[in-house]
């Protein structure tokens, strides 16, 4: 691609003292001590315990590179923003084709066409949706519908499901379901009802008062990956509509062709009044978000000339987001990402699932499309019994950490736990997954499950190892915060 002759020349002029990948090599190692003075140091500590301090150099597609060019697997996408894979070209040609043009670009007292092309294309897979509000993230998307449900209701209360996962910021957090987010952050948002998820005469009860605006659920939750029975969405999409109470799918994480359909829950033939989406629309490169709605609520929070900026954010349809948003749809498209995802998905869960027939410790396999969860649980046989209560007693979860680590460090795998003490390894792989992968899958987890079933094995060792390191960085950390208070006091 050509850039105008102005702008080469700009960059060309600004190369020598402004370039930001020699930046990044340059200083990439000190990435851990920066963090560490500067950032969230907990997060650097987390990483060193558990391995996870290699300092990624390049990622392409599913493949993430080390220093030495050593190339893993990730099975995280970034949370799953990186649907379409990381860097790839369409969507880099789309962007540096918007950063190369003079395009005029969030002039606010206009309205961006390139918005308009993105709602149009994002409309044409929910034909029964009309409106779409851009959000700069997934909890502004958690935020802007839990207002709009609000205004086009007249009702104030938000009903929300135990594990749910909404984002973090006041409204999103005030609808989560694990306590160890919310805690020392109150209060949070009044007339916010938690129910049990998966059950809809719970759900019945919650409504029954009619004064629910909305009921914000994600159709497969991400923290744990638990899928409803077949009958729960229809049947909550059911119940809203009698207590009138609208229902809002967030598709945040399972959206965009994840689970092997464009939303998941057209698994199960239902039609939410709204729907949220955001990560895989990004591209993996420019933040976005959006909000799907029915005409008749846009009516209620639009609803005269006075008011056409009430709910309204700088950013949100600025050009990068948007052309990153029409390229990945495009590539969804074109390279049939959806369908990948169902095919390699259904190999997977049958490769896991025949795992699961001779691991004891595999309590149960479950997913849709490339969104799978492998829960581990009490083993049956004494010895290996008492390993994992001596882990479980150490910290709860623990184990699945046990499972990730040598994934990482012997089979360059990266994986994440689903959640907080939880006993289940999540994958959440780019779409653009291979066959290859799925092998290298299968005989990285067949392996490291194997040997987590040998007593004693590398993997029970290894709890040991963190557990007295873990014991130790708290006991220095103690020592320290009571030398540090002695000398302040
Ligand atoms: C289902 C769901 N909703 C909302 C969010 C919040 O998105 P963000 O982190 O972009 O605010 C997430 C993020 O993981 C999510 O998984």
């Amino acid at each position: 691609m050509t850039l105008p002759p102005g702008l080469s020349s700009q960059l060309e002029a600004s190369k020598p003292d402004f370039d930001i990948v020699s930046l990044f090599s340059t200083r990439e190692a000190e990435r851990y001590s920066l963090h560490s003075q500067y950032m969230n140091e907990m997060m650097v500590r987390v990483l060193r315990t558990i391995g996870y301090d290699i300092g990624f150099c390049r990622g392409h597609g599913q493949y993430l590179f080390d220093r030495a060019g050593e190339q893993y697997l990730d099975l995280l996408s970034g949370w799953g923003v990186f649907g379409i894979g990381r860097n790839h070209p369409r969507l880099r040609q789309a962007l540096t084709s918007v950063l190369a043009s003079d395009l005029p670009n969030l002039v606010q007292m206009d309205v961006s066409p390139l918005a308009g092309i993105l709602a149009e294309r994002l409309l044409h897979h929910l034909p029964y949706m009309d409106k779409v509000c851009f959000t700069n993230s997934g909890a502004e998307a958690v935020e802007t519908a839990m207002k709009f449900a609000r205004k086009a209701t007249g009702r104030a209360g938000i009903v929300y499901c135990t594990h749910g996962f909404h984002g973090l910021s006041y409204g999103a957090l005030s609808l989560n379901g694990d306590r160890v987010f919310r805690d020392g952050f109150g209060p949070l948002l009044p007339d916010c009802v938690q129910i049990p998820f998966n059950d809809l005469e719970a759900l019945e009860r919650a409504l029954a008062c009619r004064r629910m605006a909305a009921f914000v659920v994600e159709p497969i939750q991400g923290k744990g990956v638990n899928l409803p029975d077949d009958d729960y969405l229809a049947g909550a999409r059911e119940l809203c509509h009698r207590e009138g109470t609208l229902l809002i799918a967030d598709e945040i994480q399972t959206g965009l062709g994840r689970t092997g359909r464009f939303l998941a829950v057209e698994h199960w033939d239902v039609e939410p009044d709204m729907v949220l989406i955001s990560k895989t629309l990004s591209g993996g490169h420019v933040p976005v978000g959006a909000v799907l709605a029915r005409r008749g609520i846009f009516e209620k929070v639009f609803d005269s000339m006075e008011r056409a900026v009430v709910h309204n954010l700088t950013f949100a349809a600025n050009d990068l987001a948007m052309a990153a948003g029409i390229a990945t749809l495009e590539v969804l498209e074109s390279e049939r990402l959806m369908q990948n995802a169902l095919r390699l998905g259904a190999r997977l869960l049958a490769a896991f699932e025949a795992m699961a027939s001779h691991f004891e410790m595999i309590k149960t396999v479950r997913g849709k499309g490339l969104f799978i969860g492998i829960e581990f649980g009490q083993p049956h046989s004494l010895k290996l019994r008492a390993g994992w209560e001596l882990i479980e007693a150490i910290s709860s979860g623990l184990f699945c950490q046990l499972i990730c680590i040598p994934l990482l460090k012997d089979h360059r795998v990266l994986v994440q736990v689903a959640g907080h003490a939880s006993h289940t390894v999540k994958l959440l792989p780019a779409l653009v997954l291979n066959d290859e992968d799925c092998d290298w899958i299968k005989r990285s987890f067949e392996t490291v499950i194997a040997d987590s079933h040998r007593v004693p094995g590398g993997i029970w060792t290894l709890g040991k190892a963190l557990a007295e390191g873990t014991r130790k960085a708290m006991a220095h950390r103690y020592s320290y915060s009571r030398e540090s208070n002695h000398h302040s006091s």
